[in-house]
């Protein structure tokens, strides 16, 4: 089928293209190519190209929608009803990221977060993240919302994605080690994304690998799975407190996710993180 992505430049979206290439004629979309807060070019460009699907990968990042919330509205929650309205018209599907970040984090224990948990973003990306999510809900019923959560892969240079390679590189980090949640190998989150669209039941979903760290044990573990022994980690790795971090967005505490739906549907939940961490190192 044809499908069209948007914000496909991005960690996700690059991903996700090349994945969904193998099988289906795909038209990914740069920034530069469709601003998806432009509503005319929208609507232009896909009815022109009338796909059967269209992804939305385009995002605002956390920090930067605390320092321009108008911007964060116009791509979290604008662009994407501007899109899904336009499927809407076709007739086609539409797909949707969001975040673990729609949670507040302060629950005890560890217990993930399910679809059947309310909301209660704490910073602006969550929260227009979550008036995206409602828009586009609203605006095209064959909707898919895939949540996802501290995404890593090749081609980003988030802490997640880069910490093996610095450790290895006998680099000091500082590793935060009062958050926790739920991380996701990219190319974990692709092929379930494939296998949802597949299966044509539009929900809300939450798509991570299952267990629950901080940052700071998955810095440990990236290390022993490059040879960094422990002793040599511990000098490498310096601790740090969400507080000392002095970002402008604060983040949720502990946010781990959970799939109802996709258990009730009979997909096994993706692999643990400590094994989806060690092919990622390994290639
Ligand atoms: N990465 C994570 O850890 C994570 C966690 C939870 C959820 N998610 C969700 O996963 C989805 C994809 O995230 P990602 O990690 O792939 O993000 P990313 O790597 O930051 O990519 C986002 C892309 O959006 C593009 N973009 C920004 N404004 C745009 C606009 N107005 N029109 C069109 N494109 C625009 C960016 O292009 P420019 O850079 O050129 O502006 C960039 O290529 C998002 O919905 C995000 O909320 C990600």
């Amino acid at each position: 089928m044809k499908i069209v992505i948007t914000g496909a430049s991005g960690l996700v979206g690059t991903h996700l293209a090349h994945h969904l290439a193998a099988k289906h004629q795909v038209l990914p979309l740069t920034h530069a190519d469709l601003d998806i807060t432009e509503r005319g070019s929208v609507r232009r460009l896909i009815l022109n190209e009338r796909p059967a699907l269209i992804i939305n990968c385009a995002v605002v990042s956390v920090d930067e929608c605390e320092r321009n919330p108008a911007l964060a509205q116009a791509v979290n929650v604008a662009g994407p009803q501007a899109l899904a309205e336009t499927a809407a018209e076709l007739e086609a599907e539409f797909l949707h990221f969001s975040t673990n970040y729609v949670f507040d984090g302060v629950r005890e224990g560890q217990v993930p977060y399910t679809i059947d948990d309310e909301p209660y973003p704490i910073n602006v990306y969550g929260m227009t993240k979550l008036a995206g999510e409602r828009a586009v809900r609203a605006a095209a019923s064959k909707c898919f919302i895939v949540r996802t959560s501290w995404v890593y892969g090749a081609g980003k240079d988030s802490f997640l994605g880069t910490v093996h390679r610095h450790l290895l590189a006998g680099k000091q980090v500082r590793a935060i080690t009062d958050v926790w949640a739920s991380t996701t190998y990219v190319d974990d989150l692709v092929v379930r994304t494939e296998e949802l669209l597949t299966r044509r039941h539009y929900a809300t979903y939450h798509v991570v690998n299952s267990g629950v760290c901080s940052y700071e044990e998955f810095a440990r573990l990236s290390a022993r799975l490059v040879g960094v022994a422990d002793t040599e980690a511990n000098k490498l790795i310096e601790v740090v407190y969400e507080a000392n971090m002095q970002r402008l967005a604060r983040r949720p505490r502990s946010t781990p996710l959970r799939c109802l739906v996709s258990e009730k549907l009979g997909l096994v939940p993706l692999r643990d993180w400590p094994t989806a961490l060690a092919e990622y190192v390994a290639k």
